[in-house]
Protein backbone atom coordinates (compact mmCIF):
# COMPACT_ATOMS: atom_id res chain seq x y z
CA UNK A 1 0.00 0.00 0.00
CA UNK A 2 2.60 2.28 0.98
CA UNK A 3 4.73 1.69 -2.18
CA UNK A 4 2.05 1.87 -4.58
CA UNK A 5 1.16 5.43 -3.54
CA UNK A 6 4.74 6.17 -3.69
CA UNK A 7 4.86 5.22 -6.91
CA UNK A 8 1.63 6.97 -8.24
CA UNK A 9 3.64 10.29 -6.49
CA UNK A 10 6.19 9.46 -8.45
CA UNK A 11 5.05 9.06 -11.70
CA UNK A 12 2.55 12.08 -11.10
CA UNK A 13 5.77 14.25 -10.50
CA UNK A 14 7.92 12.54 -13.33
CA UNK A 15 5.92 11.81 -16.17
CA UNK A 16 9.02 11.00 -18.24
CA UNK A 17 10.12 8.35 -16.30
CA UNK A 18 7.59 6.18 -17.76
CA UNK A 19 9.23 7.03 -21.42
CA UNK A 20 12.71 6.64 -19.98
CA UNK A 21 12.42 3.31 -19.49
CA UNK A 22 11.98 2.40 -23.16
CA UNK A 23 15.16 3.35 -25.14
CA UNK A 24 14.77 4.56 -28.47
CA UNK A 25 16.85 3.01 -31.24
CA UNK A 26 18.19 4.29 -34.38
CA UNK A 27 16.22 3.89 -37.89
CA UNK A 28 17.41 3.64 -41.09
CA UNK A 29 15.91 6.25 -43.46
CA UNK A 30 17.45 5.37 -46.07
CA UNK A 31 20.22 3.66 -47.67
CA UNK A 32 22.83 3.47 -50.36
CA UNK A 33 25.98 1.40 -51.41
CA UNK A 34 26.80 4.24 -54.01
CA UNK A 35 24.64 7.39 -54.96
CA UNK A 36 22.19 7.02 -56.97
CA UNK A 37 21.33 10.10 -59.68
CA UNK A 38 18.38 11.28 -61.35
CA UNK A 39 18.52 13.43 -64.27
CA UNK A 40 15.30 15.22 -65.93
CA UNK A 41 16.26 13.56 -69.08
CA UNK A 42 17.74 10.17 -70.42
CA UNK A 43 19.74 12.73 -72.54
CA UNK A 44 20.89 14.72 -70.35
CA UNK A 45 22.06 11.43 -68.55
CA UNK A 46 23.85 10.60 -71.37
CA UNK A 47 25.80 13.68 -71.59
CA UNK A 48 26.94 14.26 -68.22
CA UNK A 49 28.47 10.43 -68.55
CA UNK A 50 30.34 11.48 -71.70
CA UNK A 51 31.40 14.99 -70.18
CA UNK A 52 33.08 13.10 -67.05
CA UNK A 53 30.30 14.91 -65.03
CA UNK A 54 28.68 11.53 -63.73
CA UNK A 55 31.16 9.49 -62.36
CA UNK A 56 29.24 7.45 -59.56
CA UNK A 57 31.90 6.11 -57.45
CA UNK A 58 33.29 9.63 -56.96
CA UNK A 59 29.90 10.95 -55.08
CA UNK A 60 29.88 10.97 -51.13
CA UNK A 61 27.14 12.71 -49.23
CA UNK A 62 28.01 14.48 -46.47
CA UNK A 63 24.58 16.73 -45.08
CA UNK A 64 21.30 15.59 -44.49
CA UNK A 65 18.55 17.91 -43.95
CA UNK A 66 14.75 16.86 -43.39
CA UNK A 67 11.99 18.95 -43.97
CA UNK A 68 8.38 19.19 -43.19
CA UNK A 69 6.63 17.98 -46.47
CA UNK A 70 8.59 14.59 -46.34
CA UNK A 71 10.89 15.95 -48.04
CA UNK A 72 14.80 15.44 -47.25
CA UNK A 73 17.73 17.20 -48.57
CA UNK A 74 21.39 15.66 -49.37
CA UNK A 75 24.42 17.38 -50.30
CA UNK A 76 26.81 15.89 -52.28
CA UNK A 77 30.18 18.56 -52.36
CA UNK A 78 31.98 18.22 -55.36
CA UNK A 79 35.44 16.64 -53.59
CA UNK A 80 36.10 16.01 -57.05
CA UNK A 81 35.03 16.18 -60.67
CA UNK A 82 32.04 13.59 -61.48
CA UNK A 83 29.43 15.17 -59.30
CA UNK A 84 26.82 16.00 -61.49
CA UNK A 85 25.04 17.96 -58.91
CA UNK A 86 25.69 18.79 -55.33
CA UNK A 87 22.36 19.69 -53.63
CA UNK A 88 19.48 17.22 -53.89
CA UNK A 89 16.29 15.54 -52.82
CA UNK A 90 15.69 12.39 -52.31
CA UNK A 91 13.03 10.95 -54.69
CA UNK A 92 10.66 7.88 -53.55
CA UNK A 93 11.92 5.74 -57.00
CA UNK A 94 14.14 3.36 -56.11
CA UNK A 95 17.70 1.91 -58.02
CA UNK A 96 19.35 -1.71 -56.82
CA UNK A 97 21.88 0.70 -55.33
CA UNK A 98 19.49 2.66 -52.70
CA UNK A 99 16.75 5.51 -53.76
CA UNK A 100 17.14 7.71 -56.56
CA UNK A 101 18.50 11.28 -56.34
CA UNK A 102 16.92 14.51 -58.11
CA UNK A 103 18.90 18.09 -58.26
CA UNK A 104 17.57 20.49 -56.69
CA UNK A 105 16.35 23.62 -57.05
CA UNK A 106 16.48 21.87 -60.40
CA UNK A 107 19.48 20.41 -62.61
CA UNK A 108 19.99 23.87 -64.26
CA UNK A 109 20.77 25.12 -60.98
CA UNK A 110 23.17 22.77 -60.21
CA UNK A 111 24.93 21.81 -63.82
CA UNK A 112 27.52 24.90 -64.51
CA UNK A 113 30.34 22.96 -62.39
CA UNK A 114 31.84 26.17 -62.01
CA UNK A 115 31.82 27.88 -65.14
CA UNK A 116 28.79 30.28 -63.63
CA UNK A 117 28.81 31.14 -60.32
CA UNK A 118 25.30 32.14 -60.33
CA UNK A 119 24.63 28.55 -60.04
CA UNK A 120 25.44 26.59 -57.35
CA UNK A 121 28.98 25.17 -57.59
CA UNK A 122 29.50 23.19 -54.44
CA UNK A 123 26.87 22.69 -51.97
CA UNK A 124 28.27 21.71 -48.51
CA UNK A 125 25.72 21.66 -45.82
CA UNK A 126 22.49 23.50 -45.45
CA UNK A 127 20.75 24.83 -42.36
CA UNK A 128 16.78 24.66 -42.65
CA UNK A 129 15.06 27.82 -40.26
CA UNK A 130 11.45 27.96 -38.29
CA UNK A 131 11.03 30.34 -41.24
CA UNK A 132 10.52 27.85 -43.89
CA UNK A 133 13.42 28.83 -45.42
CA UNK A 134 16.70 26.53 -46.38
CA UNK A 135 20.74 28.29 -45.76
CA UNK A 136 22.90 26.61 -48.46
CA UNK A 137 26.46 26.96 -48.20
CA UNK A 138 28.52 26.74 -51.15
CA UNK A 139 31.99 26.55 -51.15
CA UNK A 140 32.70 27.59 -54.86
CA UNK A 141 35.16 24.72 -55.12
CA UNK A 142 35.78 21.85 -56.94
CA UNK A 143 38.26 19.63 -56.19
CA UNK A 144 40.62 22.21 -54.35
CA UNK A 145 40.61 24.60 -57.05
CA UNK A 146 38.34 27.72 -56.61
CA UNK A 147 36.00 28.49 -59.48
CA UNK A 148 33.55 31.39 -56.93
CA UNK A 149 33.98 32.89 -54.17
CA UNK A 150 31.51 31.15 -51.53
CA UNK A 151 28.15 32.18 -51.37
CA UNK A 152 25.27 31.89 -49.39
CA UNK A 153 22.33 31.05 -50.49
CA UNK A 154 18.38 31.43 -49.38
CA UNK A 155 15.77 29.29 -50.63
CA UNK A 156 12.17 29.94 -49.87
CA UNK A 157 11.28 26.32 -49.23
CA UNK A 158 7.44 27.46 -50.00
CA UNK A 159 8.07 28.45 -53.61
CA UNK A 160 11.26 26.28 -54.00
CA UNK A 161 12.93 30.02 -55.44
CA UNK A 162 16.08 31.39 -54.12
CA UNK A 163 15.06 34.61 -51.76
CA UNK A 164 18.62 35.53 -51.08
CA UNK A 165 22.19 35.41 -52.02
CA UNK A 166 25.45 36.61 -50.55
CA UNK A 167 28.72 36.29 -52.02
CA UNK A 168 31.63 36.27 -49.77
CA UNK A 169 34.32 38.93 -50.40
CA UNK A 170 37.68 37.85 -51.11
CA UNK A 171 38.72 39.66 -47.42
CA UNK A 172 36.91 36.96 -45.87
CA UNK A 173 38.55 33.06 -47.44
CA UNK A 174 41.30 32.63 -49.02
CA UNK A 175 41.32 31.65 -52.51
CA UNK A 176 42.16 27.36 -53.00
CA UNK A 177 42.83 27.86 -49.11
CA UNK A 178 39.65 27.91 -47.58
CA UNK A 179 36.43 25.72 -47.59
CA UNK A 180 33.53 26.94 -45.69
CA UNK A 181 31.30 23.83 -44.65
CA UNK A 182 28.71 24.19 -42.37
CA UNK A 183 26.28 26.92 -41.82
CA UNK A 184 24.31 27.39 -38.52
CA UNK A 185 21.58 29.93 -38.61
CA UNK A 186 19.89 31.74 -35.36
CA UNK A 187 16.85 33.67 -36.47
CA UNK A 188 16.29 36.50 -33.88
CA UNK A 189 12.74 37.06 -34.66
CA UNK A 190 11.33 33.99 -35.44
CA UNK A 191 7.65 32.74 -36.66
CA UNK A 192 4.94 33.24 -35.48
CA UNK A 193 5.35 36.75 -33.88
CA UNK A 194 8.49 37.73 -35.91
CA UNK A 195 8.89 38.06 -39.62
CA UNK A 196 12.31 36.32 -40.01
CA UNK A 197 13.85 39.75 -41.01
CA UNK A 198 16.91 39.43 -38.11
CA UNK A 199 19.23 36.32 -38.20
CA UNK A 200 22.77 35.45 -37.92
CA UNK A 201 24.60 32.70 -40.14
CA UNK A 202 28.07 31.18 -38.42
CA UNK A 203 29.78 29.20 -40.84
CA UNK A 204 32.99 27.50 -40.41
CA UNK A 205 36.20 27.46 -42.60
CA UNK A 206 37.28 24.49 -41.65
CA UNK A 207 40.79 24.32 -43.92
CA UNK A 208 42.08 28.47 -43.14
CA UNK A 209 40.31 27.96 -39.55
CA UNK A 210 37.86 30.45 -39.13
CA UNK A 211 34.71 31.29 -38.38
CA UNK A 212 32.47 33.62 -41.27
CA UNK A 213 29.38 35.66 -39.31
CA UNK A 214 26.74 37.09 -41.85
CA UNK A 215 23.88 39.50 -40.15
CA UNK A 216 21.32 39.91 -42.16
CA UNK A 217 19.99 43.27 -41.29
CA UNK A 218 23.60 44.70 -42.09
CA UNK A 219 23.76 42.59 -45.08
CA UNK A 220 27.63 41.89 -44.14
CA UNK A 221 29.72 39.30 -43.03
CA UNK A 222 33.10 39.62 -41.00
CA UNK A 223 35.77 37.01 -40.10
CA UNK A 224 36.90 35.57 -36.40
CA UNK A 225 39.49 33.43 -35.85
CA UNK A 226 40.89 31.81 -32.39
CA UNK A 227 43.57 29.43 -31.71
CA UNK A 228 40.63 26.94 -30.52
CA UNK A 229 39.75 26.42 -34.26
CA UNK A 230 43.12 24.89 -35.11
CA UNK A 231 43.80 20.98 -35.37
CA UNK A 232 45.67 19.75 -32.71
CA UNK A 233 48.63 17.22 -34.38
CA UNK A 234 48.18 15.06 -31.90
CA UNK A 235 44.79 13.73 -32.42
CA UNK A 236 44.84 14.20 -36.19
CA UNK A 237 44.78 10.76 -37.01
CA UNK A 238 41.35 8.83 -36.65
CA UNK A 239 40.60 5.20 -36.35
CA UNK A 240 36.80 4.54 -37.25
CA UNK A 241 35.42 0.72 -37.36
CA UNK A 242 39.36 -0.37 -38.17
CA UNK A 243 40.45 2.14 -40.25
CA UNK A 244 42.89 4.96 -39.64
CA UNK A 245 43.62 7.87 -41.62
CA UNK A 246 45.20 10.94 -41.03
CA UNK A 247 42.76 14.35 -41.21
CA UNK A 248 44.28 17.51 -40.14
CA UNK A 249 40.74 19.48 -40.48
CA UNK A 250 39.85 22.81 -38.05
CA UNK A 251 36.54 24.41 -36.92
CA UNK A 252 34.32 21.69 -38.17
CA UNK A 253 31.47 21.09 -36.02
CA UNK A 254 29.09 24.17 -34.57
CA UNK A 255 25.66 24.17 -32.42
CA UNK A 256 24.08 26.99 -30.52
CA UNK A 257 21.67 26.73 -27.99
CA UNK A 258 20.83 30.93 -28.85
CA UNK A 259 23.12 32.25 -26.47
CA UNK A 260 26.76 30.65 -27.23
CA UNK A 261 28.42 28.90 -30.27
CA UNK A 262 29.83 25.39 -29.79
CA UNK A 263 32.73 24.22 -32.07
CA UNK A 264 35.42 21.87 -32.18
CA UNK A 265 38.19 21.46 -34.73
CA UNK A 266 37.49 17.78 -36.15
CA UNK A 267 41.11 16.84 -35.28
CA UNK A 268 40.44 17.69 -31.77
CA UNK A 269 38.92 15.93 -28.30
CA UNK A 270 38.12 19.10 -27.01
CA UNK A 271 35.02 21.58 -27.72
CA UNK A 272 34.95 25.22 -27.33
CA UNK A 273 32.46 28.08 -26.86
CA UNK A 274 31.89 31.61 -27.33
CA UNK A 275 29.02 34.13 -26.56
CA UNK A 276 26.97 34.92 -29.80
CA UNK A 277 26.55 38.46 -28.53
CA UNK A 278 30.60 38.41 -28.66
CA UNK A 279 30.79 37.45 -32.70
CA UNK A 280 27.49 39.60 -33.59
CA UNK A 281 28.82 42.88 -32.44
CA UNK A 282 30.99 43.54 -35.68
CA UNK A 283 32.76 46.48 -34.37
CA UNK A 284 35.05 43.86 -32.33
CA UNK A 285 36.39 42.55 -35.45
CA UNK A 286 36.99 45.87 -37.14
CA UNK A 287 40.73 45.86 -36.17
CA UNK A 288 41.98 42.79 -36.44
CA UNK A 289 40.11 39.09 -36.43
CA UNK A 290 41.88 37.42 -33.59
CA UNK A 291 40.80 39.67 -31.22
CA UNK A 292 38.46 39.08 -27.59
CA UNK A 293 40.70 36.02 -26.73
CA UNK A 294 39.44 36.01 -23.32
CA UNK A 295 35.57 35.05 -24.66
CA UNK A 296 36.60 31.91 -25.88
CA UNK A 297 36.39 29.09 -23.51
CA UNK A 298 37.16 25.45 -23.36
CA UNK A 299 34.06 23.42 -22.58
CA UNK A 300 35.55 20.11 -21.83
CA UNK A 301 37.19 17.52 -23.46
CA UNK A 302 35.24 14.05 -25.02
CA UNK A 303 37.04 10.17 -25.27
CA UNK A 304 37.73 10.72 -29.11
CA UNK A 305 36.90 12.58 -31.99
CA UNK A 306 33.42 13.39 -33.66
CA UNK A 307 32.75 15.35 -36.51
CA UNK A 308 29.40 16.67 -37.18
CA UNK A 309 27.29 17.90 -33.83
CA UNK A 310 23.93 19.30 -33.10
CA UNK A 311 21.86 20.56 -30.19
CA UNK A 312 18.61 19.86 -29.42
CA UNK A 313 16.10 22.15 -27.33
CA UNK A 314 17.05 20.64 -23.73
CA UNK A 315 20.45 21.82 -24.81
CA UNK A 316 21.66 18.42 -25.19
CA UNK A 317 24.98 18.25 -27.85
CA UNK A 318 24.92 15.32 -29.74
CA UNK A 319 28.03 14.11 -31.57
CA UNK A 320 29.49 10.21 -32.68
CA UNK A 321 32.71 9.46 -31.68
CA UNK A 322 34.99 7.52 -34.06
CA UNK A 323 36.89 5.01 -31.53
CA UNK A 324 34.66 3.30 -30.15
CA UNK A 325 31.68 4.46 -32.53
CA UNK A 326 29.23 5.92 -29.96
CA UNK A 327 26.16 8.68 -30.06
CA UNK A 328 26.78 10.58 -27.08
CA UNK A 329 24.80 13.34 -25.51
CA UNK A 330 26.52 15.90 -23.28
CA UNK A 331 23.93 17.90 -21.24
CA UNK A 332 24.66 21.17 -20.45
CA UNK A 333 23.55 21.15 -16.71
CA UNK A 334 26.68 18.63 -15.89
CA UNK A 335 30.35 18.86 -16.43
CA UNK A 336 31.48 18.43 -19.84
CA UNK A 337 34.00 15.23 -19.58
CA UNK A 338 34.31 11.69 -20.24
CA UNK A 339 32.63 10.47 -16.81
CA UNK A 340 29.13 12.94 -18.05
CA UNK A 341 29.56 11.67 -21.93
CA UNK A 342 26.62 9.85 -22.22
CA UNK A 343 26.85 6.73 -24.15
CA UNK A 344 23.12 6.45 -26.12
CA UNK A 345 21.82 3.15 -27.51
CA UNK A 346 22.77 3.09 -30.77
CA UNK A 347 23.78 0.73 -33.47
CA UNK A 348 27.65 1.05 -34.23
CA UNK A 349 27.36 -0.55 -38.03
CA UNK A 350 24.81 2.37 -38.64
CA UNK A 351 26.73 4.90 -37.50
CA UNK A 352 30.36 5.22 -39.36
CA UNK A 353 31.71 8.86 -39.88
CA UNK A 354 28.78 11.16 -39.63
CA UNK A 355 29.74 14.20 -41.13
CA UNK A 356 25.82 15.20 -40.82
CA UNK A 357 23.49 15.96 -38.10
CA UNK A 358 20.49 17.95 -37.35
CA UNK A 359 17.98 17.93 -34.89
CA UNK A 360 14.34 17.90 -36.27
CA UNK A 361 10.88 18.19 -35.44
CA UNK A 362 9.09 15.90 -36.76
CA UNK A 363 5.59 15.19 -37.57
CA UNK A 364 4.55 13.90 -34.22
CA UNK A 365 6.01 16.68 -32.40
CA UNK A 366 8.98 15.22 -30.85
CA UNK A 367 12.55 15.96 -31.33
CA UNK A 368 14.38 13.68 -33.93
CA UNK A 369 17.98 13.57 -34.22
CA UNK A 370 18.83 12.89 -38.07
CA UNK A 371 22.51 11.55 -39.49
CA UNK A 372 24.37 11.48 -42.79
CA UNK A 373 27.02 8.32 -41.80
CA UNK A 374 29.36 8.10 -45.16
CA UNK A 375 31.92 5.65 -43.78
CA UNK A 376 34.68 8.72 -44.98
CA UNK A 377 37.11 6.39 -43.53
CA UNK A 378 37.15 4.12 -46.18
CA UNK A 379 37.24 6.82 -48.63
CA UNK A 380 40.45 8.35 -46.98
CA UNK A 381 41.90 4.83 -47.39
CA UNK A 382 41.01 3.62 -51.03
CA UNK A 383 38.71 0.98 -49.41
CA UNK A 384 35.58 1.66 -50.22
CA UNK A 385 33.70 -1.08 -51.87
CA UNK A 386 30.52 -0.51 -54.17
CA UNK A 387 29.32 -4.27 -52.79
CA UNK A 388 28.06 -2.74 -49.27
CA UNK A 389 26.11 -0.34 -47.77
CA UNK A 390 28.30 2.71 -47.39
CA UNK A 391 26.09 5.75 -47.37
CA UNK A 392 22.79 5.62 -44.52
CA UNK A 393 20.63 8.45 -43.26
CA UNK A 394 19.07 8.05 -39.85
CA UNK A 395 17.02 8.98 -37.61
CA UNK A 396 16.53 8.30 -33.97
CA UNK A 397 13.20 9.82 -31.88
CA UNK A 398 15.29 11.36 -28.58
CA UNK A 399 12.08 11.66 -26.26
CA UNK A 400 13.64 8.97 -23.94
CA UNK A 401 16.56 11.56 -23.34
CA UNK A 402 14.86 14.30 -22.91
CA UNK A 403 14.60 15.48 -19.10
CA UNK A 404 13.62 18.86 -18.41
CA UNK A 405 16.77 19.34 -15.99
CA UNK A 406 15.50 21.31 -13.55
CA UNK A 407 12.49 19.13 -11.89
CA UNK A 408 14.35 15.83 -13.09
CA UNK A 409 17.53 16.81 -11.36
CA UNK A 410 15.83 18.15 -8.10
CA UNK A 411 13.66 15.05 -8.02
CA UNK A 412 16.41 12.01 -8.53
CA UNK A 413 18.69 14.58 -5.80
CA UNK A 414 16.40 14.54 -3.29
CA UNK A 415 15.17 11.52 -2.77
CA UNK A 416 12.35 12.04 -0.17
CA UNK A 417 10.49 9.17 -0.16
CA UNK A 418 13.30 6.92 0.95
C1 LIG B 1 30.47 46.12 -29.35
O1 LIG B 1 31.86 46.11 -29.15
C2 LIG B 1 32.39 47.38 -28.93
C3 LIG B 1 33.91 47.33 -28.95
O2 LIG B 1 34.45 46.09 -28.77
C4 LIG B 1 31.83 47.95 -27.62
O3 LIG B 1 32.36 49.21 -27.35
C5 LIG B 1 30.30 48.00 -27.73
O4 LIG B 1 29.75 48.38 -26.50
C6 LIG B 1 29.74 46.65 -28.14
N1 LIG B 1 28.31 46.80 -28.44
C7 LIG B 1 27.39 46.07 -27.85
C8 LIG B 1 25.98 46.32 -28.29
O5 LIG B 1 27.63 45.22 -27.02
Amino acid sequence: MRTNIFMLLLLALMPHALMSLKQRDLETVYQWRQLVFGFPTENDRRLALANGNLVPGNAVPIDVAPHRKSRVFVTIPRFQTGIPYSLALVSDQRDVNGPILQPYPSYEWNNAHGTDCDKITSAFRVAITACNQMFVIDSGNIGGYQHCPPQLLVFDLNTDTLIQRYRFDSDLYLSDGSLFITPIVVVQDPPPKGSCQRLHVYIADVNNHGLVIYDSKLNTAWRVENKFMYPDPDHGTHTIAGDTFTLMDGIFGLATDGRQLYFHPLASLSEYAVPLSVLNNRTNFLNGVAVREDQFRLVGRRSSQCAAQAMDSYKNLYCVTFNPITLTRWSSTKPYDVKHENRMSADPHLLEFVSGMKVFRGSSGKEELWMMSNRYQKVATGTLSDGEINYRVVRRVLDDVQHPPSTHQDLSSGLIFT
